[in-house]
């Protein structure tokens, strides 16, 4: 007796699209085949002509975070609630490390900070600096089931960036512990030096953020952090990448046989700079900055080729008033613009999968088996959660999404369940919406309704197979 069955569904893998049903027994897919052999099942859900795709993994977001003064419009538990909406069954985070801290001890206040969520989560160490009593620590956060690590190359004014050599150290010992450095590639030199020199000159409105944080700011910082993975020899992954120039020098280094893989994020693949002209603009204000549609166009071509092999949403959900809260209003009550006192992050853990739908697959830019490896499989592969998460396969957890390429939504702070009253992507028309979310067997959204449980999600113990950290290929 299955608990239950998925029938007539195409089911997806990064390599593979099948017409099969599925079994599943015990939180686990049990089998995959005809149902006419699987025999009886609690429940047999009819997905006639759906898709069924590996839940989506977000590796990439900031919950409960305090930056900048402000804390974010979710817990884990609401976030949970947006993510599964948009077909997420395992979201990551990071620890809120600072100077003097254990990161180990960082990382125990996350996971019961994160114990709430609804579906399953697990966490990345963010280091802020790396004197031996913090290397010490990588091998027992490693041990802990977190093999993976945060470095911001910038955000010195918030006291969070990490310089050279905590850098170069903690690549250095992650190398050794089989762990996978994260950089935030942005230049804080160039950033505050146009800063300080736009601050001179008293335009500090929003199409000056992106001034502020050229490509080439973001592109020194990527080739600086991929020089110093060449001197160390490990692995790294450069989370959030806007442009060509970029990957260029990573498509180098991957060429050269370096392990280096690539991130983006729907923002950047779908949004422009031409927001920071609105009134608005600060909505849109985030690190690095929104770029132009030929750097996406690079975006979408790293992607087809493989540049690219992972997405996140990077979401960091604030309300409009956190995003203003620090901003100083004329005698009319007018906003007088200062984009540095704007919080950085835009929201997007729901948006992610019909983004990547709609402007990725319906749209003929990617095949529906290259969205699965970038928003499930080589997140799996590569932060140490496979086959465990990232496939449907016989012995995985039973984590599923169920996508309708045909239904269409236009995006709005009404559809959305992010705790937010604003939505960048308003009035966007996408096509292709996930229909039902599956975690661990059960349903947890179904027409339009969250039926999960808050602390429902599990804390994802992983382990990275040195395979995959040791050359460019997933
Ligand atoms: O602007 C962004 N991305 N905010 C979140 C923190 C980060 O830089 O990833
Ligand atoms: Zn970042
Ligand atoms: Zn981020
Ligand atoms: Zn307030």
């Amino acid at each position: 007796m299955y608990d239950l069955i998925i029938k007539n569904g195409w089911v997806v893998s990064d390599s593979s699209t099948i017409k099969a049903d599925i079994a599943v027994k015990d939180e686990k897919i049990a089998a995959i085949g005809n149902a006419a052999d699987f025999g009886e099942a609690r429940r047999v859900i009819d997905v006639q002509g759906k898709y069924v795709l590996p839940g989506v993994i977000d590796a990439h977001m900031h919950v409960e975070a305090p930056f900048a003064g402000c804390f974010g419009a979710n817990d884990f538990y609401t976030q949970s609630i947006s993510a599964a909406f948009g077909g997420v069954t395992t979201f990551m985070d990071f620890t809120n490390t600072f100077k003097n801290d254990s990161v180990l001890e960082k990382i125990k206040v996350r996971h019961e900070e994160m114990s709430k969520s609804a579906i399953d989560y697990s966490i990345h160490g963010k280091f802020v600096e790396a004197p031996q009593r913090v290397i010490d620590e990588i091998e027992k956060i490693v041990d802990y089931g977190c093999p993976s690590f945060k470095l911001f190359m910038t955000y010195k004014k918030e006291g969070v960036m990490a310089d050279d050599e905590t850098l170069i150290k903690v690549f250095a010992r992650s190398k050794e512990c089989n762990a996978l450095p994260m950089v935030h590639a942005e230049c804080n030199a160039i950033a505050e030096l146009n800063i300080e020199k736009f601050r001179e000159e008293g335009d500090l409105s929003w199409p000056k953020f992106a001034e502020a944080k050229p490509v080439l700011c973001e592109a020194e910082a990527v080739s600086r952090a991929i020089y110093f993975t060449k001197y160390v020899g490990n692995a790294l992954l450069i989370v959030h990448t806007t442009n060509g120039e970029a990957l260029e020098i990573a498509k180098r280094a991957q060429e050269q046989g370096y392990p280096v893989y690539i991130e983006t994020c729907p923002h950047y693949l779908t949004l422009f700079q031409d927001i920071y002209e609105k009134p608005e603009g600060f909505l849109a204000i985030c690190s690095p900055p929104l770029r132009t549609p030929e750097e996406a166009e690079k975006l979408w071509k790293g992607i087809q080729e493989g540049v690219i092999s992972v997405t996140g949403s990077d979401d960091c959900t604030y309300s409009i008033h956190e995003k203003t809260m620090f901003l100083e209003k004329d005698e009319e009550g007018n906003i007088i613009p200062d984009f540095t006192k704007v919080v950085n992050g835009l929201s997007g853990i729901e948006t992610r999968l019909p983004i990547l739908l709609s402007e990725g697959v319906n749209k003929g830019r990617i095949s529906i088996n290259k969205l699965v490896a970038i928003t499930s499989t080589n997140i799996a592969k590569l932060l140490g959660c496979y086959p465990q998460k990232g496939i449907i396969a016989p012995g995985s957890d039973a984590d599923l999404v169920v996508v309708d390429l045909e239904k269409e939504v236009t995006l709005s702070a009404q559809v959305l369940h992010n705790n937010i009253d604003y939505c960048l992507f308003d009035g966007m028309k996408v096509k292709g919406y996930p229909v039902m979310t599956i975690s661990w067997g059960s349903v947890i959204v179904e027409n339009g309704e969250f039926k999960g449980k808050k602390g429902a999600g599990k804390f994802i113990r992983r382990s990275i197979n040195p395979e995959y950290l040791k050359e460019f290929s997933l």
